[in-house]
């Protein structure tokens, strides 16, 4: 099943500018910029990214405000806040045997990283290669980790898989089945991150005072810090303006 699945991936898999690397710090930041953001938005902004800071050291040395506004529309922007605090953490004390050790770097990113920069033997696991492994039922090695996603995302799809065109479909003990849709995220959630995501756009254009905005999201973006308020104003961190 493996060999059917990487001559698949030989022929079909997509050409992404994070496999074209095994830098430990490019691998980073395009799996931190993956995590729930699509891949055909991440390509370009992974790409500015890395023409900005070309090294952990050139991310390690900018401003987290900076980082905060770079990181604009990527969604969830404690991740990259995240992202910059892990990068001062490299630059200072060079790459933890234990990758989870950095901030925001949970199990599948570090084996991600492991896998694709320092070709350590671990297949990392992210909702499509799960997907796969349960459907086919098979013990996949920690080889076939790109290959994995790439069908998990264009073939071996969550409600609809194309059984039809999927290099594993003879062997599947699930081919041909369907699936309910997955659960979205509540209305709750996904209005509560907008309005975080407005006031934190606010803020990342000019300080503000704190009653022109959002009181409760600004609450929210501060402790995780990415906002400061003093004297009721609100900047991006390391920003407001000193006042008499
Ligand atoms: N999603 C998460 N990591 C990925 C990768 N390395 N390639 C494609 N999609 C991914």
């Amino acid at each position: 099943m493996e060999a059917a699945l990487l001559a698949w991936f030989d022929a079909h898999g997509r050409d992404l500018p994070w496999r074209r690397t095994r830098d430990p710090y490019a691998i980073l930041v395009s799996e931190v910029m993956l995590q729930q953001t699509q891949v055909e938005r991440v390509v370009p902004r992974y790409l500015g990214w890395l023409e900005r800071w070309p090294t952990v050291e050139a991310l390690a040395a900018a401003s987290p405000a900076d980082v905060i506004r770079a990181w604009q529309g990527l969604g969830y922007n404690r991740r990259g806040l995240n992202l910059h605090r892990a990068g001062q953490q490299i630059a200072r004390d060079g790459w933890p045997e234990e990758l989870t050790d950095l901030p925001g770097v949970g199990p599948y990113t570090a084996a991600a990283v492991a896998s694709f920069a320092f070709e350590r033997d671990v297949l990392p696991v992210d909702t499509n290669v799960r997907r796969v492994q349960e459907r086919t039922g098979h013990a996949f090695s920690p080889r076939a980790g790109q290959a994995l996603m790439d069908l998990g995302a264009t073939v071996c799809l969550a409600r609809i898989p194309r059984c039809g065109i999927c290099p594993l479909a003879e062997t599947c003990p699930s081919r041909g089945s369907r699936y309910e849709p997955l659960r979205k995220q509540s209305r709750f959630d996904g209005s509560f991150r907008q309005r975080r995501a407005r006031a934190l756009g606010l803020v990342a254009a000019a300080e503000r005072p704190l009653a022109d905005l959002d009181a409760e999201a600004v609450e929210s973006l501060a402790r995780d810090g990415l906002v400061e308020v003093e004297g009721g104003v609100v900047a991006l961190p390391g920003e407001a303006t000193i006042r008499a």
